[in-house]
């Protein structure tokens, strides 16, 4: 196997002088003048992730401390009049709130929903369009109606609520025209008191606007001057591919990744030895800019190699999922929705009767599609079955400790032999699939994994620890998964409509795209049975209080009265001013 290691970290590392050791002291006072004080700190970086120091305690136990304490600072500060929601809106986003602000808190207030300020992934969002004209965005969202594969959507001021006007996609096509009505069926309560507004959704999984960072910072810096750029004064596009969509001095521009080549007939695995580092922000986590190793290891980005050409111009299209190098606006997909009711979900088996404690994983080889020309070998799941099963060699595993009072040293060698088969139940299920038939690429993928049956719910309720990994685009499984009393393990690049309001480490607990530190997540969670049990609780409690359709409504009811304003050219009068 072919292994890469974690360069150039150590440049980008910011460490946090402050809290450790008051965290420390808070969470396990009863240490106070014990051994603690020998304890290293470790390192936190500004790329989203915490660098073990052999001399610090095992560092889980601090990130959950961690997650939780801002967590419930999050739910104490949270407004809880009309009136604060408005001072707390100005305060980050230094303009007044959209028309129909009002009856929007009505809403919310009325279906009890939690957390009315964490709405920032709108604002990361819309934000860049307030630096363009709305007379060009106008005119660009025209002409998204007449590309393939697009539902247009929209609101009069004489109908009751959004309307499909138009589609781009095979009409036979039930599925996907059922996709997007479950979406206008979440404006159902407020529909018609929505402004007029015409929107273009995207049919397909992926994102499909590659953002030119020149031309976003530009449009958030006239954004900041409440002023606009014209699209008539830009430079046009020239270079390709996805560092495109990153900063001149971010990582991924200055010491690009080296795609793996097309022959190689295993996936490339990152070195699990390297130093070892755990996900503190899974949103920065998910940055290629800052992390550019998912570049050439995810089927999001593989599939198109390089990349391809960034948009002239930043165009609002809605779609079902984003990453950070797109600017496709991200609305809830209720896809995948359960209630959690107990009679929903038959995995809901109790924590204390979930006999299997090995990680469990099923699903088809989607990601990208498999051809002699493409890097599918290498792609985030063909990269995880490989991975967990292999049997020869050893990997690096950081020890165990039974509390935070000591260190955890340097990682143990463990044969992979012994670890795969006892802790990780990982394969492909069904049959091959997104392959080239003709070229023989499917009997390859057939000869090169093993296919097991896939599982039912009843036999996926068994598990303890499940992992939760991206498809083709964002996973529709992770509702379902983290409503199921199991500890939910996430490997993600698409930061999602709630990803503000969910805490990780608190709900469930995020993996790198390296998947460099899952055995350690393992080994933790099989040797902390009640931490682990109380993720799985937090995280199923989660889902019924903050995941609730009322949730996706709230947030897609916020969502569009923001889109309708921005886009409209007397942006002034579809402010709230109470
Ligand atoms: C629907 O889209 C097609 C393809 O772009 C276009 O020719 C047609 O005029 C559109 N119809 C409406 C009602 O907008
Ligand atoms: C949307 O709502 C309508 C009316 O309540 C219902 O008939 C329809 O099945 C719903 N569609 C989806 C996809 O949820
Ligand atoms: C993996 O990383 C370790 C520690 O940095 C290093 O000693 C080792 O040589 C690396 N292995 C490979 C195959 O690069
Ligand atoms: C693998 O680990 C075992 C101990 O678990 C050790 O005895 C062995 O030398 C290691 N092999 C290599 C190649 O590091």
């Amino acid at each position: 196997m072919v292994k890469w290691t974690r360069g150039r970290l150590a440049k980008y590392t910011v460490t946090v002088v402050c809290c450790a050791v008051t965290v420390l002291l808070t969470a396990f006072p009863t240490l106070l003048g014990g051994p603690l004080f020998s304890l290293e700190e470790h390192t936190y970086t500004s790329d989203g992730l915490l660098i073990v120091s052999p001399s610090g305690p095992h560092p889980i136990f601090e990130l959950m401390q961690n997650a939780e304490a801002s967590w419930n600072s999050k739910l104490a500060r949270a407004s809880k009049t009309l009136a604060e929601a408005v001072i707390e809106y100005k305060q980050r986003y230094k303009r007044a709130p959209p028309l129909g602000f009002d009856k929007w808190w009505e809403y919310v207030a009325e279906h009890n929903v939690q957390l009315p300020d964490e709405y920032d992934e709108i604002y990361h969002d819309l934000e860049p369009y307030w630096g363009l004209d709305p007379v060009d965005l106008a005119r660009s969202v025209e002409e998204l109606g007449t590309q393939d594969d697009i539902f247009t959507v929209v609101k009069t001021s004489s109908n009751s609520g959004l309307e499909i006007v138009n589609l781009t996609v095979h009409e036979s096509d039930r599925t996907l025209r059922e996709r997007v009505e479950a979406i206008i069926n979440l404006t159902e309560e407020f529909g018609a008191d929505l402004p007029p507004m015409r929107i273009q959704l995207s049919a397909r999984d992926n994102p499909r606007m590659l953002t030119d960072w020149r031309i976003r910072d530009m449009a958030l810096s006239a954004a900041r001057h409440g002023t606009t750029i014209q699209q008539s004064h830009l430079l046009p596009v020239t270079k390709d591919g996805w560092i495109q969509a990153c900063p001149p001095n971010s990582p991924a521009r200055l010491d690009p990744p080296v795609l793996p080549s097309v022959d190689d007939s295993n996936p490339v695995l990152f070195n699990m030895s390297a130093s070892k580092s755990f996900i503190v922000s899974h949103r920065a986590a998910m940055d290629p800019c800052y992390h550019p190793e998912i570049l050439v290891s995810h089927g999001q980005f593989l599939s198109h190699r390089r990349g391809p050409l960034p948009q002239q111009m930043l165009v609002p299209l809605f779609s079902h999922c984003g990453t950070l190098l797109h600017h496709d606006i991200r609305p809830p997909i209720p896809y995948g929705w359960t209630s959690g009711d107990h009679s929903e979900v038959l995995g809901d088996v109790p924590w204390s009767e979930k006999a299997d404690e090995r990680l469990d994983w099923r699903g088809s080889p989607t990601g990208m599609y498999a051809s002699p020309e493409t890097l599918w070998m290498h792609a985030h799941r063909q990269r995880l079955v490989t991975l967990t099963n292999e049997i020869e060699g050893n990997t690096s595993v950081l020890r165990v400790p039974s509390d935070a009072s000591s260190p955890v040293g340097e990682p143990l060698q463990l044969r992979m032999g012994r670890i795969n088969p006892a802790w990780m139940d990982i394969a492909f299920s069904g049959k091959p699939m997104a392959c080239e038939e003709d070229a023989g690429t499917c009997k390859l993928m057939e000869e090169k994994f093993e296919f097991r049956k896939m599982q039912g719910r009843k036999e996926e309720g068994r598990y303890k620890f499940i992992l939760d990994v991206d498809g083709n685009g964002w996973s529709g499984r992770f509702k379902r998964l983290v409503t199921s009393n199991a500890l939910i393990l996430k490997m993600s690049v698409y930061p999602e409509w709630y990803t503000s309001r969910i805490a990780e480490w608190v709900h469930y607990v995020p993996i790198q795209v390296t998947y460099t530190d899952l055995y350690d997540v393992v080994a933790f969670f099989r040797d902390h049975d009640e931490l682990a049990a109380k993720i799985a609780g937090a995280g199923k409690e989660w889902s019924q209080q903050f995941w609730r359709k009322e949730d996706m409504s709230a947030y897609l009811y916020r969502l569009l009265l923001e889109y309708a304003r921005v886009m409209s050219v007397d942006r002034e009068s579809m402010s709230y001013h109470g």
